[in-house]
């Protein structure tokens, strides 16, 4: 565990939160380098022997390091636009491990991937796979594809995080999946490699993956009758983690279930939440506590625009406080706020805590869409970030300046004859 009590100090590995604060300032990310390690390798090794790769997906946690770190350990990356391919290679990760997600890629997105050679497109619609065949025979190169289905199933979560419904907007349906793939095996800068699917996002039961399996399965074996041949299944991310005591998925039981139903084919996963979301805190101050006759206020330094998902998807984020025992603060149940002026600026509610002005919280479980859904609204510098491991703490992304926000913009500038 990345995140514990040693004399009544939160920790994250073997240094206290206090001395991280002291170093670095508030509010903070935080991230345990073991605890990701330690989750990547639970997927790799749940495979056994059995091909496969694990596809990092980049969207949860981009920081180079957190990249650095998985590279080193041999990850693929499941990525969605240029930018996070650009972030893969520079954080050393290899373009032929990288499937390439999202429903709309562009020209100049397709040429780039072809370019430093991407392992897969994931094809989200039939006008998509036109787009890459285009691109591929201008650059006079063949595209490996994979055609992401929509198989339909309710992954039980949240509507937000929720994609293999047919009423979103991902993936092609199983009917015209057929279709698409003899148009793929009839051109020559097409290259078929997979079948795709991601059915949403902290998914807490192994029932809706298998459900999805078993209607992909389907349709591999009817690819394989009209002779195309598929070398590997992408069966997406979506692993939940455990926020507020819920059970959820046992990964080695997981794996086990899809090896026992797909012979030898490889398998892709590409989980983002399972390998980040529980090794990264969010670290914030208590500036002031108000009180009225209905509710208490902890209002603290940082914002939905800092941690947005507890304000976009009403999300639980456990409270802890970095000094386990505070005997003299004020019992009470707390609404967390932030400074930002919206209603909807809070990072928890309803919290039975005993605070003081000043105290450092831990918003727990943040590693995974924490800082890389953040943002500068009400021109808030976007927060730094930490990596720890062991006893040694770095810094691996600077806290911006006020100054820095405002680089990319220009007053308007009135040419000496304007003429209207
Ligand atoms: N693959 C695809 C194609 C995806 O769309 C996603 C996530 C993943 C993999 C990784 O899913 P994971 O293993 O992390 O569940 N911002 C939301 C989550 C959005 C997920 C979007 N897609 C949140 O904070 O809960």
């Amino acid at each position: 565990m990345g995140f514990s009590y040693k004399n009544q100090i939160l920790h994250a590995e073997s240094v206290a939160i206090t001395d991280l604060m002291k170093a670095y300032g508030s509010p903070l990310y935080v991230y345990s380098r073991t605890d990701i390690e330690n989750n990547w390798r639970e997927f790799d090794q749940a495979f056994g022997a059995h091909p496969h790769l694990v596809c990092y997906a980049v969207k949860a946690n981009s920081n180079l390091a957190v990249l650095n770190v998985l590279a080193k350990l041999g990850s693929g990356f499941d990525i969605v636009s240029i930018g996070e391919l650009e972030r893969v290679l520079a954080a050393g990760g290899k373009a032929g491990q990288c499937v390439f997600s999202g429903v709309a890629k562009t020209v100049i997105e397709i040429e780039r991937a072809l370019e430093v050679g991407v392992r897969c497109f994931n094809v989200e619609s039939a006008s998509e796979l036109s787009r890459i065949e285009a691109v591929a025979r201008s650059v006079g190169k063949q595209a490996p594809i994979s055609i992401r289905v929509n198989p339909n199933v309710d992954a039980k979560t949240h509507p937000y995080i929720s994609t293999g419904l047919k009423e979103n907007k991902f993936g092609v349906d199983m009917s015209d999946a057929l279709n698409l793939y003899q148009q793929a095996q009839n051109s020559k800068y097409l290259n078929v490699q997979g079948l795709d699917c991601h059915i949403g996002s902290q998914i807490t039961e192994v029932a809706p993956f298998l459900d999805a399996l078993d209607k992909v399965l389907l349709l591999l074996e009817q690819l394989k009758d009209k002779g195309i041949d598929i070398t590997h299944l992408d069966l997406g991310g979506g692993v939940g983690i455990d926020y507020e005591g819920e059970q959820t998925i046992d990964i080695k039981a997981y794996v086990d279930a899809i090896i026992s139903k797909v012979g030898l084919t490889e398998i892709i996963l590409e989980p983002g939440r399972a390998i980040v979301g529980n090794a990264g805190i969010f670290v914030t101050k208590v500036e002031f506590l108000k009180q009225n006759s209905e509710h208490s206020f902890a209002i603290v330094d940082g914002a939905m625009n800092d941690l947005l998902r507890p304000s976009f998807y009403n999300a639980y984020h456990q409270v802890l406080p970095i000094n386990e025992k505070n005997t003299t603060g004020v019992q009470a149940q707390w609404d967390l706020v932030g400074p930002i002026c919206e209603t909807g600026d809070f990072l928890a509610k309803n919290r039975a805590l005993p605070l003081s002005e000043g105290d450092y919280l831990a918003l727990m479980s943040a590693g995974a869409y924490g800082f890389t859904m953040s943002s500068n609204y009400n021109t808030r510098p976007r927060v730094a970030e930490v990596m720890v491991a062991n006893a040694t703490h770095q810094l691996v992304r600077k806290r911006e300046t006020v100054a820095e926000l405002f680089t990319h913009e220009h007053v308007w500038h009135t040419p000496t004859k304007e003429t209207i």
